[in-house]
């Protein structure tokens, strides 16, 4: 296996006793992708993720549980188990640091490193933080609270073992400096030289007193310790290989690492823990650490305490596992930190998937079906030259892009790039009208052109897609006619413009992706806050062609899986209420608000431009009321509102919160309340 051959890629080793969220999932999907896409390049894949199980945390836990460690770590494995089987993730081994082929190699770390001379036992005395589980020196706690977690800290006093970690320093300043691609994006490798070129690296404490934590790999050469945390959980890299690649004798060739993928927060661990250890180790360095941004969601820091945790779980079941991995690829440029939110996860769904690719093919395959009998035909003379050319041009590029896009992690730039396709292609069949095309028997060749180059484009758009995607573009294929088998490698063929799709019989299928409808400015409660529906769907088409009829589900129903997907959707059952908390209710921001004018938005009979006050601020609201109320009716009516939402923009209006009102589809009546109160006040 040459070195090119193969690729090795790594997530961060997950800490067991987390709840999985949209952190994790972000990290494993994006390595998923990468994994993908190379094993159908014909790449040797490697791809590992796995569980970090030692440490305080655990230990505590599992006390508090009244259960052994080891026990407490069986039974909470499964939720990440779980969870990359339902995100698709095709990771070919799974690590858990409790393993005894890992702490053993682990511990053969240790004592090589110590046999060496470069781990020595000395005092240490500092600020302990447990909850982060570290040492800080005494101008990071100026205020004896942990600079991390603002967590306060104790003052400890105790002989540890020091891995002689500052001795690489200069060494790793020159590694990082010629070796352009060590750590990615470009600021964060700025971000690490400038530390490690103005502050003195210091030794690295690699071990816990077992008075003090338990939960942890015995020191081969003092059986008083563990082994600190991180030292035990980087070591996972290599020590996977000694045991978990099906041919173990393989196993070696796939050091050093391709990519590691590591959140922004764990960069330093990774960029000069790991790269020193391995030095001192006489091991390679990885290729390429790359460092991804966080995700907020609705603007605010994720956590517990806000009760704000985004779990992947549930957007799986709600939107389908495709559109959730695309949305988290497409929404932000990896590397830089980005928002999450329901509503902007529904515009991506309905612009990009339902009205664009899934559009693309449900219009293609119909066309197909009524004007060749349900086979692709061959192509005729150019019927719109200069679109056709276009389309050549940029399908041909297409792979190329990827190629570059999936070597630099610029999954957004691969999306963007397939995205371009497909606008041209719906572009393409607008213009060429192939339904006019059809009434002229003169233009029949032309015609079979057009049915030609957009079923090509979306043979190409299919095995471009499928890393993202990987259920539904075998589902388009399968649509499509084009038998492909992608847990192999492609040919090259698979990636060329020109390759052949005549005569494929099609078949086709259900809609690759059901719009998500919501209603627009008003929200009914019905146990969870119903998604509002941010962007119309551009019109599918006003042509004779009628796509499939696309189901409409709401944000609260699950889409079709990919299982019942090929067979007639049938009409989703009624979606069950969630019971929700109190907790869970109290952070809907309820208001009164009194309306101060009111005023139709242009070109809809729905909605209704609001300026309403709140008493001591004055706020405009898009209402979705316009089919039920006029707007002079509304003026000096006090409302209620949702304050709390994040403003969202409907028909290009800002709207800064949203109004209730009794109703289902359609409004039947607006809140108020019963005796006249102030606007502002509290609805609870
Ligand atoms: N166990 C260590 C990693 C050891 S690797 C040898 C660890 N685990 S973790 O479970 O806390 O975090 C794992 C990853 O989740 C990190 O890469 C972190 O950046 C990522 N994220 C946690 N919250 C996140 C967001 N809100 N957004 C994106 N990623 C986030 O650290």
């Amino acid at each position: 296996m040459s070195e090119n051959d193969r690729f090795y890629i790594t997530t961060p080793i997950y800490y067991v006793n987390d709840v999985p969220h949209i952190g994790h999932a972000y990290t494993t999907v994006a390595a998923d992708i990468l994994a993908r896409y190379w094993r159908l390049r014909g790449r040797e894949v490697f791809f590992l993720t796995g569980l970090d199980e030692h440490g305080q945390k655990v230990q505590q836990a599992a006390a508090k549980a009244g259960i052994d460690p080891q026990t407490h770590c069986d039974k909470l494995a499964p939720q990440f188990e779980n969870l990359w089987k339902k995100l698709n993730i095709a990771n070919d081994a799974f690590i858990r640091t409790t393993d005894t082929q890992h702490k053993q190699v682990v511990q053969q770390y240790l004592q090589e490193l110590f046999d060496k001379q470069l781990i020595y036992k000395a005092d240490y005395s500092g600020w302990y933080c447990t909850f982060d589980e570290r040492f800080w020196t005494e101008k990071d706690v100026a205020d004896g609270l942990c600079p991390d977690c603002k967590r306060s800290v104790e003052k400890l006093s105790e002989h540890n073992y020091f891995f002689k970690m500052g001795q690489y320093q200069d060494r790793l300043i020159d590694h990082i400096k010629t070796h352009d691609r060590f750590i990615r994006p470009e600021s964060r490798r700025n971000e690490v030289l400038g530390f490690l070129q103005t502050q003195k690296l210091s030794d690295l404490s690699i071990s816990r007193p077992k008075s003090r934590l338990s939960w942890g790999i015995e020191l081969p050469f003092d059986t008083n310790y563990v082994t600190y945390v991180w030292f035990d959980a980087l070591v996972n890299y290599v020590s996977a290989l000694e045991y978990l690649p099906r041919e173990k004798s393989a196993g070696h060739d796939f050091w050093p690492a391709n990519v590691h993928l590591v959140g922004k927060d764990i960069l330093t661990t990774h960029a000069v823990y790991w790269s020193t250890m391995l030095m001192a180790l006489n091991l390679p360095l990885p290729e390429t650490i790359f460092a991804h941004g966080w995700w907020t969601v609705d603007g605010e820091k994720m956590s517990k305490s806000r009760g704000n945790v985004v779990d992947p779980n549930k957007m799986v079941e709600t939107y389908g596992v495709d559109a959730f991995r695309y949305f988290l690829l497409r929404e932000v440029p990896f590397g830089q930190d980005g928002d999450f939110s329901q509503a902007a996860m529904v515009t991506s769904i309905n612009s990009d998937l339902a009205n664009g690719i899934g559009n693309l093919l449900s219009r293609t395959l119909t066309m197909i079906e009524r004007f060749a009998d349900g086979k692709i035909p061959a192509s005729g003379p150019p019927a719109l030259p200069e679109l056709e050319e276009k389309i050549a041009q940029a399908a041909t590029q297409l792979p190329t892009t990827l190629e570059q896009g999936f070597s630099t992690l610029t999954f957004r730039d691969n999306l963007q790039a397939i995205g371009e396709l497909v606008s041209l292609c719906d572009e393409y069949i607008d213009k060429a009208a192939p339904w006019k095309l059809a009434k002229n028997p003169e233009d029949a060749l032309k015609l079979k052109t057009v049915l030609n180059h957009s079923a090509r484009a979306l043979r190409l758009l299919a095995v471009s897609l499928y890393p993202f995607m990987p259920q539904t573009m075998e589902q388009l294929t399968r649509q499509l006619g084009y038998h492909v088998d992608f847990s192999k490698a492609l040919p090259a063929s698979a990636y060329q413009w020109d390759s052949p799709v005549a005569e494929l019989t099609i078949a086709k299928g259900a809609p690759l992706f059901p719009r998500i409808e919501g209603l627009s400015g008003t929200v009914r409660i019905k146990g969870e806050l119903e998604t509002k529906l941010i962007k119309g769907a551009k019109p599918v088409s006003d042509t004779p062609i009628t796509p499939q009829p696309v189901p409409v589900i709401t944000a609260t129903t699950p889409p079709a899986t990919s299982a019942s997907a090929e067979t007639p959707a049938a009409a989703p059952p009624p979606p069950a209420s969630p019971q929700i908390t109190i907790d869970e209710f109290m952070k809907v921001q309820l208001r009164t608000a009194k309306i101060l004018s009111a005023e139709r938005v242009p070109k809809s009979e729905k909605l209704i431009k609001l300026q309403v006050s709140l008493g001591t601020e004055q706020r405009q609201i898009v209402a979705g009321i316009g089919k039920k109320y006029e707007p002079d009716v509304l003026v000096g009516k006090t409302i209620v509102i949702v304050a709390n939402l994040k403003p969202a923009k409907l028909m290009g209006i800002e709207s800064q919160g949203m109004v209730l009102a009794a109703g289902d589809t359609d409004v039947r009546g607006l809140l108020t309340t019963h005796e006249e109160v102030d606007p502002g006040t509290k609805v609870k």
